[in-house]
């Protein structure tokens, strides 16, 4: 199970999105916002997240204008890896060695073409462990 959410700037990202996880069967929960009008990015972020805290969503994916909003909100949440990308690259890598386990958007910057790609990878990459469990360990213990 994954999270979605977003705020008026990634909701359109965020329906495209949705297609494309319906056409591939990908059970997700839609936390908001559920039309374009204005909505503040921390309170989507904070929804989503408390998802995963709780273990109804394994993975979750945010979106806001530029992406970087909602993700810095992702971060502040305990056992939160949120990574705001416009690349498949750190798409991909975030999950090898960063075990991240939000990707977050920017419904401004990217198109549906290269967010899917970007969740594809994001959503199948296993994270890599081995030396990278000793930093995201260390990362983790930054919450404290
Ligand atoms: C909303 O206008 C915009 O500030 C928000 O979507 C996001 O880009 C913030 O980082």
């Amino acid at each position: 199970m994954i999270v979605l959410a977003a705020d008026h700037g990634g909701y359109t990202l965020k329906e495209e999105v949705k297609k494309h996880l319906d056409a591939k069967g990908v059970q997700y929960i839609d936390c908001g916002c559920y039309n374009g009008e204005s909505v503040d990015y921390p309170d989507m972020a904070k929804q989503a997240c408390e998802k995963i805290q709780s273990g109804e969503a394994e993975k979750g994916l945010l979106f806001c204008g530029s992406g970087v909003g909602i993700s810095i909100a992702a971060n502040k949440m305990k056992g939160i890896r949120c990574c705001c990308c416009s690349d498949t690259f750190s798409a991909k890598y975030t999950r090898l060695h960063n075990d991240a386990n939000v990707l977050a958007m920017g419904g401004r910057i990217v198109g549906p073409g290269l967010a899917i790609e970007m969740i594809e990878l994001f959503l199948n990459t296993e994270f890599e462990g081995g030396r990278h469990s000793r930093r995201v360990e260390k990362l983790m213990a930054l919450e404290d």
